[in-house]
């Protein structure tokens, strides 16, 4: 069946460069001549009928702007037979015939049974700043909070250094290590702890004694792991057994999440939403489009969301070696 009304949302937590994969899916789909229709607030929107129709001009100055114009959601009634339901007669009511979700595992999870369920073609974008879908080198936003979070510790170091302090600065990215580990090495940490390794308290404090008579201060990044505030815990442990350190904690948090996108993102953005359009007028469905090796590559949502480690090691020994 030919596709002529396209609908575009964004789902899940927000990451910088959504508001710039918008407005290439809106742009590409009028280039195309495609009628494109914004849904609000992602698959809460799509279920209470939030659906308005785009222009060119309703996505203008919105390239560099953190955040989504069409807001997000995780949305609980979405999960249910009956809310799906409800999504799918109001994207009838509209003649839209083809869908672009821009989110992470969980929008792409909902869109998978959706699609499934009834039918109808999706394409997916990765809209997260935690880098953990297969099928994508790099996700939408994860450059953006990289940076972000590399120059907040660049600021932490001049007070750390200024005090002779132990500084544990607690990163985000649920259950992948990705932003720690790039930070770490960005910002020259000494040490950093993601999920996909895990280090224990005697290991941290061997490499931090390496560096004990050089180092006025030290720096300590840790990936949140799907626990947020455990660099609190970390920290009073390694004070309650290791006194001389002076230990401070910095959660970054929903900073990461905001802000003005990088040049990176922009541009990843901006390629993924013309492929998921072209994509969808060539047939492709129930799948991602990433960017692996420089390369457009379409990901079927059930491996997309596969959780696998794919952390790149050599980073990590590239951190340990930049510590000493
Ligand atoms: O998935 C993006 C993310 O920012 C994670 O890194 C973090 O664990 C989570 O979302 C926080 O979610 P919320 O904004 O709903 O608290």
């Amino acid at each position: 069946m030919a596709i002529s009304k396209v609908g575009v949302f964004t789902s899940g937590g927000d990451s910088p460069g959504m508001n710039a994969a918008i407005r290439a899916v809106v742009r590409a789909c009028i280039y195309h001549k495609l009628d494109v229709y914004g849904i609000y607030h992602g698959y809460d929107g799509m279920i209470a009928g939030e659906i308005e129709l785009l222009t060119g001009r309703s996505v203008s100055n919105i390239i560099h702007r953190g955040g989504t114009i069409l807001k997000s959601a995780r949305s609980k009634e979405f999960m249910t037979e009956a809310g799906r339901k409800k999504a799918f007669n109001n994207l009838k009511k509209h003649q839209i015939d083809a869908v672009v979700a821009i989110g992470g595992d969980g929008t792409f999870t909902g869109a998978n049974i959706f699609a499934k369920e009834f039918n109808i073609p999706i394409i997916g974008l990765p809209g997260t700043i935690d880098n953990d879908l297969n099928g994508t080198d790099y996700t939408i936003g994860y450059d953006t909070a990289v940076n972000t979070a590399a120059l907040a510790i660049d600021k932490i170091r001049d007070t750390a250094s200024s005090h002779n302090r132990l500084f544990f600065i607690e990163v985000m990215g649920r259950h992948s290590g990705q932003i720690a580990i790039r930070c770490a090495i960005a910002a020259g940490a000494e040490a950093v702890m993601i999920p996909e390794v895990p280090m224990d308290i005697d290991e941290l404090v061997a490499v931090l004694e390496m560096g004990a008579n050089k180092k006025s201060s030290s720096l300590v990044v840790v990936a949140e792991g799907g626990k947020t505030g455990q660099s609190i815990d970390i920290a009073k442990e390694v004070h309650e057994r290791f006194a001389h350190y002076d230990t401070k904690v910095t959660i970054l948090g929903h900073t990461q999440r905001g802000g003005t996108p990088t040049v990176n993102d922009r541009v990843l953005s901006s390629r993924l939403g013309v492929a998921a359009v072209e994509g969808l007028l060539k047939g492709k469905q129930g799948c991602m489009v990433g960017i692996v090796n420089n390369k457009i590559k379409f990901t079927p949502f059930e491996k997309a969301i596969t959780k696998v480690n794919n952390l790149d090691k050599e980073l990590l020994r590239i951190a340990e070696i930049l510590s000493v």
